[in-house]
């Protein structure tokens, strides 16, 4: 029988561990729940058909999402290395494949931290409601300064310079020090304070007028778009990116784990968390379009918007007629989606940390600092006036295109090279509810098929476009390729022998 490595051997080799279970879970949870439920999630329901939609969405979590779960908690747990040594040693050519999956959230991160960035200076205004009473204008002109072409190249919108320096600076405090007094320390910390947020401003947004009409537009489920392929891509790509799959996340983190862990629990506890907070979420802004629009009488067509417009246009427009408590709401709602980023960005941040830590042998420091350093280098181009147009190209390429490849990819190495039966013993050794052969032929058959159906689907989509983002999408598809190459092939300055990394 396949065994799992010693916890013995763990410690003999240096390997770092969560100190507790419950850092492992706060820290998975921190990853999962982040601005995809925040801002993402309710616009997605409300577009893609609402109650329609989270039908979807449920079949989605068990026959794609907690599969995919499983598989990368194993191959952490099982291999207990970085990505990139990991598929190194299924097949050394693999390698290149690792090196891909943990760059692909280092890139998120570039854009994602530019995100975050606007939240600290909306949280900033929120004291004063100091967006004015145009709100469309004053984030479009006054803090993006956009363009919405790359004319904005030129010159850079420096109120958003000045929050990316700080949200890199905060990405750089928490992952230069060690997994437990890092990560773990600061989800401790947030995590519950996310949940007492969220709890306020959703029990508040209940006792509006108006909420129950925004819940039924929210919920009002249309069955004729249960056929239509869109919806199902929308539900797969939304349940990936809110759970963290397919980023080099899951099998990272696991990879701090003991071997006596239960992850079948562990995947069950981490879904029902995010899933149950990203509806919670949905309910009290829905609640609150439902208010804006029974007060306003503007159609809630017209308010729900793609993420960024609903939280930094419709969201201020809304603090502007609630009176004196949104300078309680307010504060709060932008402080609950600093707190979900962050412990989001770190987890983006952690895959190529410990790659490079790995591959290179130096010290979490010194690669955190170095990569910060270059992140906040990458995310100033998102902070030119072309920011958020680039922004919704990298966004579209790398969740639409990068994160399904890397799925299939993952699914076929593990099935097909290296062998799915010697991840199921690690799944079922320590939980009482088993897993059979059902998960062996989702990943082995059912799931690559319909991944690679879908990415073929969303490339074409992705390259169906005008010849300036043709181009832009040509030249991350090269950075794409030639990073995790040029990574593959400078040699390794690992001395150390990882003990517990088995050839299969
Ligand atoms: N899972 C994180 C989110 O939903 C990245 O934002």
């Amino acid at each position: 029988m396949d065994e799992i490595p010693d916890d013995d051997d763990r410690k003999m080799s240096n390997n770092t561990q969560w100190d507790s279970y419950l850092t492992f879970l706060l820290s998975m949870i921190g990853s999962a729940v982040g601005l995809g439920n925040i801002w993402r999630y309710p616009y997605i329901v409300y577009s893609n058909g609402g109650g329609t939609f989270i039908f979807v969405y449920v079949i989605s979590i068990f026959l794609v999402a907690i599969p995919f779960m499983f598989l990368e908690y194993s191959i952490g747990v099982k291999f207990n290395s970085s990505v990139p040594q990991i598929f190194k040693s299924i097949k050394n050519k693999f390698e290149i494949v690792g090196w891909f999956i943990a760059i692909i959230p280092f890139l998120v991160l570039t854009y994602y931290a530019c995100v975050i960035g606007w939240d600290i200076i909306y949280f900033a205004l929120s004291f004063f409601k100091g967006w004015g009473t145009n709100t469309d204008h004053f984030f479009l002109q006054t803090v993006l300064q956009s363009t919405d072409s790359l004319t904005g190249l030129t010159y850079i919108a420096f109120p958003c310079l000045f929050a990316i320096l700080i949200v890199w600076f905060i990405v750089w405090f928490i992952s230069h020090k060690d997994i437990n007094a890092g990560i773990g320390k600061v989800n401790k910390i947030m995590i519950p304070l996310i949940f007492l947020i969220m709890g306020i401003i959703v029990f508040y947004s209940l006792t509006l007028k108006g909420a129950s009409f925004g819940l039924i537009k929210l919920f009002n489920p249309n069955f004729n778009e249960i056929y239509s392929t869109h919806i199902w891509i929308a539900a797969i790509s939304q349940i990936f990116f809110s759970l963290s799959i397919g980023e080099g996340i899951l099998i990272t983190y696991a990879s701090y784990l003991p071997k006596k862990t239960n992850l079948i629990k562990s995947s069950f506890i981490v879904t029902s968390v995010n899933c149950g907070f990203e509806l919670f979420t949905a309910i009290g802004i829905f609640s609150i379009l439902g208010f804006m629009s029974t007060t306003t009488g503007i159609n809630i067509n017209d308010l729900v918007t793609q993420g960024t417009g609903l939280t930094f246009i419709v969201f201020p427009m809304i603090l502007n007629i609630m009176g004196p408590v949104a300078y309680l709401i307010g504060p709060l709602f932008f402080l609950c989606i600093f707190f979900a980023g962050i412990t989001s960005a770190i987890s983006f941040f952690e895959p190529i940390t410990k790659a490079m830590e790995e591959k290179f042998n130096v010290k979490r420091k010194k690669v955190v600092t170095y990569m910060c350093i270059v992140g906040a280098l990458l995310t100033m181009i998102f902070t030119t006036g072309a920011g958020s147009y680039l922004l919704t190209i990298f966004d579209k390429i790398l969740n639409e295109v990068g994160l399904f490849l890397i799925t299939i990819l993952e699914s076929i190495i593990f099935s097909w090279f290296y062998g799915i039966d010697k991840l199921l013993i690690v799944l079922n050794k320590n939980s009482k509810l088993k897993i059979g052969r059902w998960w062996k032929v989702l990943i082995k058959y059912i799931l690559p098929i319909l991944l690679i159906f879908i990415w073929i689907n969303e490339v074409i989509n992705t390259f169906n476009t005008s010849s300036t983002k043709l181009i832009i999408n040509f030249i991350i598809t090269m950075i794409f390729i030639l990073l995790p190459l040029m990574l593959t092939l400078i040699p390794s300055k690992s001395s150390q022998k990882i003990s517990t990394l088995k050839k299969p």
